[in-house]
Order: structure tokens, then sequence, then C-alpha cells
């Protein structure tokens, strides 16, 4: 089987699909790999460290394309490479089916089998295929270093002969997979750390990393039975606000994590929140590109209000896309690997499998 990949815009997408590493695996599966030349120069990765493993490289993308059986992508491709694509092909990538519904159904009516990993089921089975826990695992740490730069103090508590310099105070809204790992990295720099999230499980993990959780009064638990946050109603909206508002005059950073699969972020630290935040404190917010959790977040740029600097991009992972690349083509490896027939030499479009079943596009 033809399995391939070509290179992103690298304006705005710097991870890639397939490392050397794991070209090594596809190749030892018996698969036959294509990708363009330079396809990973600019993390490092020569076109030799690929071809050592039995590559092909090829200067054509329409070529690399049209040729494949298995097309792997971190985003969906323009609609000129997507046009290039027909019936029995299959696409695998973080597809955003929430935004690219019409591009999916026109895949979809061509026959091209599409999944789009950041459907995969959060089961014990599907943790090594989980792109959206690596990836923002890989968030939640550099959000935490990015704020810790621009913030103009330091963040341990140090004692020293002209003085006691405090330990920053951490905020951290939403305690998902980005958050925990946003806590953790916080508190291993010294800072103090607090965190809330609307989902009651999350309590006992922030505990367990050394943050305060900060429970809102009377809160019920808003877990749905895929794990995920629902929408939160009016009054659970005002306590969250009340009691973020009073933790707010002793914060120094806020991490925002804080998501709603499918929809907008919510917005939680609002315009009159801003007035308990010293000057000087920093917001990194994660959610930017969903709308973010401030009502000031614009994505790639720094916004100042009252003396507090927000900031927020498109894509975080960006900053740091050898690691985010590393993990992404694993995951993607092991999801292939499931959906493989090795005996066959074909892929096993199984319905029956959770995995495969939520992730195809339908
Ligand atoms: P996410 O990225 O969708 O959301 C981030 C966090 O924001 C969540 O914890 C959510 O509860 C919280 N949130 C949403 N609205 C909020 C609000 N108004 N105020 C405060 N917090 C709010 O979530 P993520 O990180 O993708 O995790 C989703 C679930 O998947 C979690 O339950 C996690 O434990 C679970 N999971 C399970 C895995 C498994 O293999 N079993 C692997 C990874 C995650």
């Amino acid at each position: 089987m033809n399995l391939s990949s070509i290179s992103e815009n690298l304006n705005t997408e710097k991870r890639i699909a397939i490392t050397p590493e794991i070209a090594k695996k596809y190749i030892s599966l018996g698969f036959n790999l294509t990708l363009p030349n330079n396809y990973g120069t600019h993390l490092g990765f020569s076109d030799e460290d690929f071809k050592n493993f039995g590559v092909n490289l090829l200067d054509n993308d329409e070529e690399i394309i049209k040729k494949s059986d298995i097309f792997i992508q971190l985003g969906l491709p323009n609609e000129e490479k997507l046009s290039l694509l027909k019936g029995d092909q299959t696409l695998i990538g973080s597809l955003n089916t929430f935004l690219n519904k019409d591009k999916l159904e026109s895949l979809k009516s061509k026959k091209v089998s599409c999944f789009s990993l950041e459907l995969l089921p959060r089961i014990t089975r599907a943790q090594s295929m989980d792109i959206l826990s690596s990836q923002a695992n890989l968030a939640g740490y550099k959000a935490v270093i990015e704020a810790f730069q621009i913030y103009e103090r330091a963040i341990p508590m140090m004692m020293t002969a002209a003085g006691t310099v405090p330990a920053a105070k951490v905020l951290v809204v939403g305690a998902g997979v980005a958050g925990l790992q946003a806590i953790a990295t916080a508190k291993r720099m010294g800072a103090v750390v607090f965190a809330t999230d609307v989902r009651m499980a999350s309590k006992e993990q922030v505990e367990s990393l050394g943050g305060k959780f900060l429970t809102v009064e009377g809160s019920e638990n808003l877990e749905t039975e895929g794990g995920y946050a629902k929408e939160a109603s009016d009054e659970f909206k005002k306590k969250q606000e009340d009691l973020l508002t009073e933790t707010l005059k002793k914060i120094d950073i806020i991490i925002c994590t804080a998501l709603i699969p499918g929809r907008e972020a919510p917005k939680i630290i609002k315009e009159e929140m801003f007035k308990n935040l010293q000057s000087g404190s920093v917001i990194y917010d994660l959610a930017a590109s969903q709308g973010g959790n401030t009502v000031f977040t614009e994505v790639n740029k720094i916004v100042e209000k009252n003396g507090v600097k927000i900031l927020g991009e498109v894509n975080i992972l960006n900053k740091l896309p050898i690691s985010a690349s590393n993990l992404y083509a694993k995951n993607v490896f092991n999801f292939i690997s499931n959906l493989y027939d090795k005996e066959n030499k074909k892929l096993n479009i199984n319905l029956e499998d959770e995995i495969i079943q939520k992730t195809l596009v339908k």
C-alpha cells in the first residue's frame, strides 16, 4: 500500500505528520512510503534521514497525492490538493470536522474515507493514538513558559539578604489535559497554583499535582459521558464569576484552557474582573483560536488592558514543532496499525471497532 504525506503551509503549520523514526516503522510494516523533498528540513530532518530508511522522495505533490492509498496530514489540505483525491483513498489527520463540514462532505461524496483523529473516544485503548492529549500536554507546558517569560517578576519564592521575593500565584482555568500539564509545569518552577473546572473529577487530579482546587459553591458536576464539559447554567456561571473575581485579587498569572467541544470557548474572564488584577499580571489564553476565555483575547496579539498582558495564538505547537511532530506522528502510526490488516495488506474499516467507527467522518 502507498502511504504518503505532503508539506503543510509552513507559515501556519510547522509540524509534520511523519518523522524519520516513524517512517522506518511504516516501512517495516510493509508500506511503500513517499514524501516530498525537504519535507522535514525546517525541523532538522534531512532528506537523507528519510531516504536512509527507504522513503521515496518526489518533487511533485500532485503525483504523491494521486498515487497514495493512505494520505496523512496535520490539517485538511487546500482545495486544489483536495480536488486530486478520489474514491478508495483514505485521508487521516486532525481535520476539524466542525469547521470543514462542506469540504469533508464533498470528499465523502467522492468516496474518500476521511478519519479525523480529534474525534477519537477518550478510552484506554485509544490513549496511544490520542492526538488531542499529546498536543494539549505540550500546549499546557508551553503556555506556562510563554507567560512566565513575559512576566516581569520572578516565579519562585526567594529569600535573599536584600529581602524576600514572593512566589508568583498562578490560576489555571480548565483542568483538562492542557490545564493539568500547566499546573505541573508552574509547580515545578516554584509558583503557587490554583485551578478550577466544571468537572468535579478534576479536583482530585489538581490536588495530586499540588494545586489548590477552587470549587464553585453548590456546583453540579458538568461532565458528559465522554468526559467532556457541558455548557454551564447561568446560575453556575454567576457563581463561578463571583469566586474568580475574588480570587483574581491575589493572582499574578492566569493560564486559560477551558473548552467545550464543538462550541465557542466559554468567556470566563469578563471585563469587570480585570479591575481585580494587578498591573503587570499576564494571561495566556490557550482557548484563543476558539474565541478565547477572556473578553479581550485576540489571536496572535499581545493585548494590554489595565496593565495586564493577554496572549493567545492560533497554534502554540509551532513553538515546539519537533516534540509535537514526534508525538503526533506516533499517535497516527498507532491509529493506522489498528486500522491495517497486516495479513491481507489492506485497511480494515471495521465499524464494530469504536475507535474506527468514531473517527470515520460520516
Ligand atoms: P478540553 O480541552 O475539551 O477542555 C479543557 C478543560 O476545560 C476541561 O477539563 C473542561 O472540563 C474545562 N472547562 C470547560 N468549560 C469550563 C468552564 N466554563 N469553566 C471551567 N472549566 C471549564 O478537555 P480535555 O483536556 O481534552 O479533556 C477532556 C476529557 O477527556 C477529560 O475528562 C479528560 O480527563 C479525558 N481524557 C481521557 C483520556 C483517556 O484516555 N481516558 C485521555 C485524555 C483525556
